[in-house]
């Protein structure tokens, strides 16, 4: 696993739980709030690898959105009758998400210890989530075996350790363990194929499927990393759709999106 770092221009010795709420509540400010966002997931790469599950999964099962962000997720699922409880750790967010959105089910916790019932969902997805505390994935997978009902699905995505980064980071190994100037600070967890499968299965998961997706954002962080390009220049963003169906993904897709089932019955840990 390899970890990427931030600028931390607020106050170096603020904890690793309110950095990562501080940044996401300021992101999602800048984003401009929650709206009616829903058109947009079915043209989602997310959405397109659980479509199959999701033709199986009977109307009124339960849902999990760990980390919702801005609940586009779970207004749209829930509105297709599938009741889905958006959890996310940023109070700020979730309080205007409970406003903006009151016939919905909006709460604040923490994906690593929800405090929910065990067994108490048929399916759970979190988008982009899972890698943000140094500690590991762990925590927010065991969370997510604990509530899962016998059965349930998982859907997650994490950031892809893919040929690209590994590239940059051979010339330029250290930082792999730690922050350049002092006021960079862990970010996240990037992962291959192997780890994050291997991390599902050490909680009791059956894998069934590992997929690389993001290859457009992909492409469009190479074009600025690499080119200097700036990434929302609508230049950059042309050159990344005409280019990324013509580069292969384990070079640089974004993110892994993971599918796996908790056993009917808990295997030996
Ligand atoms: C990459 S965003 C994903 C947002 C949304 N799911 C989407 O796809 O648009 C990650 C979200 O997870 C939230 N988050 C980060 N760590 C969390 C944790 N331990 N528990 C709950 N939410 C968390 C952040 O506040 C942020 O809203």
């Amino acid at each position: 696993m390899r970890k990427d770092f931030t600028i931390d221009t607020g106050d170096a010795d603020t904890s690793e739980i309110a950095f990562v709420e501080d940044y996401w509540t300021q992101k999602w400010v800048e984003q401009g709030g929650p709206k009616d966002r829903t058109s947009r997931i079915p043209r989602k790469e997310e959405f397109r690898v659980m479509r199959p599950y999701l033709e199986k999964l009977p109307k009124g099962a339960r849902m999990l959105d760990g980390g919702c962000g801005l609940g586009d997720w779970t207004v749209y699922f829930t509105e297709q009758g599938w009741p889905t409880l958006g959890l996310d750790i940023s109070r700020d967010t979730v309080a205007k998400l409970r406003e903006f959105f009151p016939e919905h089910e909006f709460e604040v916790g923490d994906i690593r210890q929800t405090g929910l019932p065990d067994a108490s969902f048929d399916a759970y997805f979190s988008w982009g989530t899972f890698e943000h505390f140094e500690a590991g994935l762990e925590p927010c997978i065991d969370e997510a075996y604990r509530v899962l009902k016998p059965g349930g699905l998982l859907f997650t995505s994490v950031p892809f350790d893919n040929l690209r980064h590994a590239l940059r980071a051979a010339g330029d190994w250290k930082r792999k363990a730690q922050p350049a100037a002092g006021n960079e600070r862990f970010y996240q967890w990037r992962l291959t194929r192997g780890e994050f499968r291997g991390l599902l299965a050490k909680s009791g998961f059956e894998v069934l499927d590992v997929k690389a997706i993001g290859k457009r954002q992909g492409v469009l962080r190479s074009l600025q990393h690499e080119f200097g390009l700036p990434y929302q220049w609508f230049v950059s963003r042309a050159a990344s759709a005409a280019v990324a169906p013509f580069v292969p993904s384990g070079l640089v897709a974004h993110m892994l999106l993971a599918v796996a089932r908790k056993p009917e019955t808990d295997p030996p840990r």
